[in-house]
Order: structure tokens, then C-alpha cells, then sequence
């Protein structure tokens, strides 16, 4: 089946599922897959979708033609069963995770076995003071060897996530030269996403971080499909992801989420469209999904449109649907 495409032409090939909000850091730019802070304790939750559910939507969703899955946190692999759920992802889905990388060394080869393809670790900054005030974590070292077991476990290219904020912003060009002396990385720089944290103030404008990196780079790539820039920095490949206030960056969204407790979510942005799939049967996973694909708007654009003064503005028709 092709994939089910929204009013806006958009077809959802990818989900990107929330598989525990528990993390062993906290970033202080941390939006927690759009749910806001709701960081709860080290221990097990019961509200956690199961193994069996995550699978079964997975099951469900690739009859839909969803070609990709992200598995995200809170920290994914805090799960023990994280090897289990991709070994039983469906074969035609390609699997990635976002991770924060503490737990890679020793793990690295068991997620590729078992059929993980590619990996993103957050990555914010080079210095281990600078990384310790931004993750609020000593781990600095064990990211770092938790990197060299994602490339030694054959995961190359291994993406760093960067976060492009007041606090780190200075930074840029020298983790612009790690991934260029350093084989198998690559640089993903986002840019940081306040809707949901609350800090305004720590914007950057991502337009002079494109501007510097247009100077330095040897070659420049736009992908008008995914919405991203790609530059080559003598040799080492450099991604924006800019998607505050920019309607582009949402009309090419393809992708759903699904938080922790197995509601769908169609925008990061928001939290007034999350649907529960109920005990998750799965004819109420294909209803709700459905739902979810009919129901989602481009968040800029639509969602919140320009209020005449160059800024923007909630968007009239879904001021009902705002939680109260
Ligand atoms: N803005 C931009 N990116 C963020 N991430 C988390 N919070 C934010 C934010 N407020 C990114 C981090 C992490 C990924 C899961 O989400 O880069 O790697």
C-alpha cells in the first residue's frame, strides 16, 4: 500500500517512536519529543508501551508503507528489550535511533545484529566542562567511547547532534573540525526549537551559522525534498536542521510520532492532537492512525499563521482544539 498522505499533499513514509521518557541526562535545551518536561524518575514506568505494542503498531503502520522508524527517549536505551523490539521491527523498515550514547559501549554490535542501521548521538559540545553544564552529566568520556563503539559496530556514518543555542553556538567551528579530522562523522546541527522549553532567550539566528558555513565550505548541497542544507567542510559533511518559524521546513514534513505511552502525535509542536490507540488492537491502531495522518497540519503555515507585524500567531480554526 502507498503511504496515506495528509490535506497538504504530505505522505507519512517515516515514525519516530518515544520508547521511554526516563534519560540519565538533563539538557537543558531538552524538549522531550515535544511532551515538555515530564522527566520522572530512573525507574521502570508502567506506563511505557510494551515490546508487544511497539511492535504490533510497527506491524500495522508498515502496511501503510512507513519505510522508517527512529526509536527516541527520553533515553531508548534505557529499555533492556531495546535488541528485541528492532529484531522484531518488520524487515522492510528501516531502523535509526537518537541516543544520547552512554550506553553504546558494549551494546553497539547487539543493535546492529539485530538490525539497527544508523545512529544520531547528541553531541553538544567538545569541552567536557561546557558538555557537563548542557547535560547536567559527567559523561563526557563515555559518549565518546560510546561514538567509537557505534563506528567499530560498523554504524557509519554516526551522526552528531548538535544543538545550536546561545550556550553552544560558539562552538560550531571546532565541532565543525571534529567531524572533518575524524573518519565515519558527520555533523547534524539543529537549530534549537523554543516552542516548547520556554527560553526564548537562548535563540540564535540560525541564518548566520548557514552564512559562516557557506564561507567554509568546499561544496554546498540543497536538498529542497527534506528541507536541509548540506555543506563539505574539508571533507567532513555538515546538516542545519532549521525548523522554527520556517512553513518550508513543516511542509516537508513526512513523519508521526508516538510518545511513550503509545499516543500518536502529528507535530513535535504540539499537544493538542495527540490520540491514544487505545489497548492497541490493531484495528484501533490502523483507525487511529488514520486519524492522526487526516488530522495533521503543517505547524508553520497553517497551525500558526504570520500575525501582519513579521511575527506569528495561533491560527483562529484551532484555538478550540488548544488544551486547557
Ligand atoms: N531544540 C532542538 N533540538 C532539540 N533536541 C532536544 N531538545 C531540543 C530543542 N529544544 C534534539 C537533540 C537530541 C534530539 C533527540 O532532539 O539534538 O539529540
Amino acid at each position: 500500500m502507498s503511504p496515506l498522505a495528509d490535506d497538504y499533499g504530505r505522505e507519512v513514509t517515516g515514525v519516530r517512536i518515544s520508547l521511554t521518557d526516563r534519560c540519565n541526562f538533563d539538557c537543558v535545551y531538552c524538549h522531550n519529543e515535544g511532551l515538555g518536561d515530564t522527566r520522572g524518575p530512573m525507574d521502570p514506568q508502567d506506563d511505557e508501551m510494551s515490546a508487544d505494542e511497539v511492535v504490533r503498531f510497527l506491524e500495522v503502520v508498515s502496511e501503510f508503507g512507513v519505510g522508517k522508524v527512529k526509536f527516541t527517549g527520553g533515553e531508548p536505551m534505557l529499555r533492556d528489550d531495546l535488541e528485541e523490539i528492532i529484531r522484531r521491527t518488520p524487515d522492510s523498515m528501516e531502523v535509526s535511533m537518537t541516543t544520547n550514547g552512554t550506553f553504546l559501549p558494549g551494546r553497539a554490535e547487539g543493535l546492529v545484529e539485530a538490525g539497527l542501521s544508523r545512529v544520531n548521538v547528541s553531541q553538544d559540545a567538545l569541552d567536557p566542562q561546557e558538555f557537563a553544564e548542557i547535560t547536567k552529566s559527567g559523561a563526557y568520556d563515555r559518549v565518546l567511547e560510546g561514538v567509537q563503539a557505534a563506528l567499530d559496530a560498523g554504524l557509519d556514518p554516526v551522526k552528531l547532534n548538535m544543538v545550536v543555542f546561545e550556550h553552544t553556538a560558539g562552538y560550531v567551528p571546532e565541532m565543525v573540525e571534529h567531524v572533518a579530522e575524524n573518519d565515519g562523522l558527520q555533523l547534524q546541527l539543529i537549530q534549537y526549537m523554543p516552542e516548547l522549553t520556554g527560553k526564548p532567550e537562548w535563540n540564535i539566528d540560525i541564518e548566520r551559522v548557514h552564512g559562516w558555513l557557506a564561507e567554509q565550505a568546499d561544496e554546498i548541497e540543497r536538498r529542497e525534498m527534506h528541507h536541509r542544507s548540506r555543506y563539505w567542510v574539508d571533507g567532513g559533511m555538515v546538516e542545519i536542521v532549521d525548523p522554527v518559524e520556517n512553513p518550508e521546513f513543516c511542509a516537508n514534513c513526512h513523519r508521526v510520532r508516538v510518545t511513550h505511552e503509545g499516543y500518536l502525535k502529528g507535530c513535535l509542536n504540539r499537544n493538542d492532537d495527540l490520540r491514544p490507540m487505545g489497548e492497541m488492537s490493531r484495528e484501533e491502531i490502523r483507525e487511529t492512525f488514520r486519524e492522526t495522518v487526516a488530522n495533521r497540519v503543517p505547524f508553520y503555515g497553517e497551525y500558526m499563521v504570520r500575525d501582519g507585524n513579521g511575527g506569528w500567531e495561533m491560527n483562529d480554526e484551532y484555538v478550540s482544539a488548544e488544551a486547557p
